[in-house]
């Protein structure tokens, strides 16, 4: 049994060398090819192709930046009247009317900013000057952008003819 062990101790010894070097070498190539290998960032190049869900590349329709005094002039009073129904859930439109969630709207395009007895937020105070329908078709674009820290729980308005529609409602208030 020594004996067997003795020799296989030998035989260790005579290997060790081999056996370290080996490993030795194996850790380099592995360190190696990882430094060499590290993900590139993906190069924005080209096209980006969205798929949709069955697989086929979504053409997306460009929007065409057209401006709001343009939308404005064939902007549709029906169809304003119809969208401010979304603004209704917060807001009054008739003269004298009481606010809801939000202040009453008559009048509001040139009216000074937080300019009625609504409980308007810090933000909104401080925003300061006069609604115009630029103003307004920004705010209701993305009530957050344009006054950080508004009360206006309002995703806002995607599309450029429904906030141009819903302006011109306003504006006939
Ligand atoms: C979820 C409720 C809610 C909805 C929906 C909503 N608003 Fe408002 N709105 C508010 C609140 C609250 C304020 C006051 C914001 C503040 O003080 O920061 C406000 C303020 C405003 C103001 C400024 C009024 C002022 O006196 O300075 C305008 C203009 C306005 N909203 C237009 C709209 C329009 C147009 C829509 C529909 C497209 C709309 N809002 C939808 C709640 C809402």
């Amino acid at each position: 049994m020594k004996k067997i062990i003795e020799s296989l101790q030998a035989k260790f010894k005579e290997f060790a060398p081999a056996i370290s070097l080996s490993i030795a070498v194996t850790l380099f190539a592995v360190i190696v090819a990882n430094l060499l290998y590290q993900p590139k960032k993906m190069l924005k190049r080209g096209f980006q192709i969205e798929l949709s869900v069955d697989g086929k590349p979504v053409v997306k329709k460009e929007e065409k930046a057209v401006d709001l005094a343009t939308l404005m002039k064939s902007a549709d009073l029906d169809r304003g009247a119809k969208i401010f129904k979304k603004c209704a859930t917060c807001h009054t439109i008739g003269k004298g009317e009481a606010a809801k969630i939000g202040p009453n709207l008559f009048g509001v395009v040139g009216r000074k900013r937080a300019a009625t007895s609504f409980a308007y937020s810090d933000a909104m105070r401080a925003k300061g000057g006069s609604w115009d329908v630029e103003s307004i078709g920004q705010f209701i674009t993305k009530p957050k952008d344009f006054v950080l820290g508004t009360k206006m729980a309002f995703p806002g308005l995607k599309k450029p003819q429904d906030r141009a529609d819903v302006i011109m409602f306003l504006q006939k208030q």
